[in-house]
């Protein structure tokens, strides 16, 4: 296939379409979700903690259903879809990139922080990234050069992201946290993302190289931890395991809301004054399992707010520990 020509209408038009079909997608998780408390299904995928239900599949059906009656000619990366092994390489070709629901062990406790992820990927870049989560009516959404937003229950107009504009942030001692126990409980690993969480959260006086940040939070779903932070409610996100499928609409609104994104610690080390991010090898970044992103940080008289994101990601990854993904 020819490499497909996109305008800044075609963008526009493709942004309308991925909200809607958000919606869209959302009214039957909502649905789902009501079902599945009831009487529902759970399989587990890789094992016991690894859910997938019913649900993300129809979900996913519709959502790519959709896309291919009005976009037969792009391509579709999908978490259900995807059979382990086949990892599809990314092209120039206008591709979909999409998580019918992200958090599905929250969706299946009703615990409320569930959502699709729609991301587009246009030249090898994420270029369009649309979150929803149905059960507070929140749409986050970005389109590459035109900024992030939520439209949220109680605010006739979207909001721009950050909804109050960036902060400082000296240090992780101040920082409230994102980070997940994922469903990779290998003994080894466990161990490491304990060791990781005790690290900062620990009062230096009692734990080496302790940080004491403000406090940890776990969200449940990689989507909306990427979107809180472009939003300036968490300062960072880590997670080791995540999926393309996870992050790459997250990624977009992230970016969109000034934040600073990267990947393991070696992808960091190796890339970190890369500027602007459009050079990054999006490939290597969005199958790299590893992923960090940071909020928005003003300036101040001695730092420039971008290389204090670096500076706090090199300590946070001087914190921690990594593992290889599953
Ligand atoms: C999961 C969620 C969760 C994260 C896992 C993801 P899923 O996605 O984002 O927060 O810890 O790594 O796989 O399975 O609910 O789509």
């Amino acid at each position: 296939m020819a490499t497909v020509q996109l305008t800044p209408k075609d963008f526009s038009d493709l942004l309308e379409f991925s909200k809607s079909l958000a919606k869209s997608a959302g009214e039957v998780i909502r649905s789902g979700s009501k079902a599945i408390l009831q009487d529902g299904a759970v399989d587990e995928k890789k094992n016991s903690v690894d859910l997938v239900t019913e649900w993300d599949v129809k979900v996913e059906n519709l959502v790519k259903g959709e896309i291919s009656k009005t976009y037969p000619d792009f391509k579709f990366i999908g978490e259900e879809s995807y059979s382990s092994g086949d990892r599809p390489t990314l092209s120039d070709d206008p591709t979909f990139c999409v998580d019918p629901i992200d958090g599905t062990t929250n969706f299946v406790h009703g615990f409320p922080f569930a959502c699709i992820s729609i991301g587009f990927i246009y030249k090898r870049q994420p270029t369009i990234g649309v979150i929803y989560n149905p059960f507070l009516d929140q749409l986050y959404y970005a389109l590459k050069g035109h900024g992030a937003f939520l439209e949220v229950p109680g605010y006739s107009n979207p909001l721009r992201l950050p909804i109050s504009k960036a902060r400082p942030l000296e240090s992780l001692s101040q920082a409230l946290l994102g980070v997940e126990w994922g469903s990779d409980r290998r003994a080894s690993v466990i161990q490491k993302k304990a060791n990781s969480f005790v690290r900062l959260a620990g009062d230096s006086k009692e734990v080496l190289g302790g940080k004491m940040v403000h406090s940890l939070r776990s969200m449940g779903s990689a989507a909306l931890n990427y979107s809180t932070v472009a939003q300036g409610g968490l300062d960072s996100y880590w997670e080791i395991g995540c999926w393309p499928w996870d992050v790459c609409a997250g990624i977009v609104i992230a970016l969109e809301a000034g934040c600073y994104v990267t990947g393991s610690k070696q992808y960091f080390l190796a890339h970190r004054d890369e500027e602007p991010l459009d050079l990054v090898d999006w490939d290597e970044l969005l199958w790299g399992r590893k992923y960090i992103v940071i909020r928005a940080i003003a300036d101040t008289a001695t730092e420039k707010g971008r290389d204090t994101q670096r500076r706090l990601v090199e300590d946070f990854y001087n914190t921690v520990e990594e593992w290889d993904a599953e």
